[in-house]
């Protein structure tokens, strides 16, 4: 896409995340934790067209880099992500993100139940499969709406 079509404009600094699936950038701030109110210079373009993808999502950070276990929760819901570091208008890093076999300490268990919710030193942890992620203390899988359940 040539500069004159640009939707959202560059960013001098931050993290860029694109290749995201239509439609799920919303999840993917909430992941982030933004929701608007914690002053964030934020865009997001969402069901772009694009020839690898059909229509595709963009989130741009301005100013923050993303840690490896928000990147994690991240490849998720956009597997084929690619994550670019900005500085001084460059990308200076471009990494796809990569589905990690383990989440810890990230997502929260929703059984009540479960060791990881009692009042125990026990981290959360899940088992990522194509269908969702599984508790590894009782099974419990999460299939939609992940992001609703970082810690
Ligand atoms: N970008 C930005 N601000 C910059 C530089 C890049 O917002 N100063 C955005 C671009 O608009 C694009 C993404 O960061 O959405 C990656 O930029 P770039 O690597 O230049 O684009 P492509 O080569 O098209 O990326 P890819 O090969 O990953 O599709
Ligand atoms: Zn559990």
């Amino acid at each position: 896409m040539s500069d004159h079509q640009l939707r959202v404009s560059k960013i001098r600094s931050g993290t860029v995340i694109d290749h995201v699936p239509g439609g799920q950038a919303l999840r993917v701030l909430a992941i982030l934790g933004i929701d608007g109110t914690g002053g964030e210079t934020v865009s997001v373009a969402m069901n772009v067209p694009s020839d690898d993808m059909g229509a595709k999502d963009i989130v741009k950070v301005e100013d923050r880099e993303l840690s490896q276990a928000e990147v994690d929760v991240i490849s998720l819901i956009a597997p084929e992500a690619t994550i670019n570091i900005v500085r001084d208008f460059d990308v200076v890093e471009k990494n796809r993100v990569v589905r990690p076999e383990q989440v810890t300490g990230v997502l929260q268990c929703p059984n009540a139940n479960c060791i990881t919710t009692a009042d125990e030193p026990v981290r959360s942890e899940f088992t990522v499969l194509s269908e969702g992620v599984r508790c590894v203390y009782c099974d419990t899988l999460l299939r939609d709406d992940i992001a609703a359940h970082i810690d």
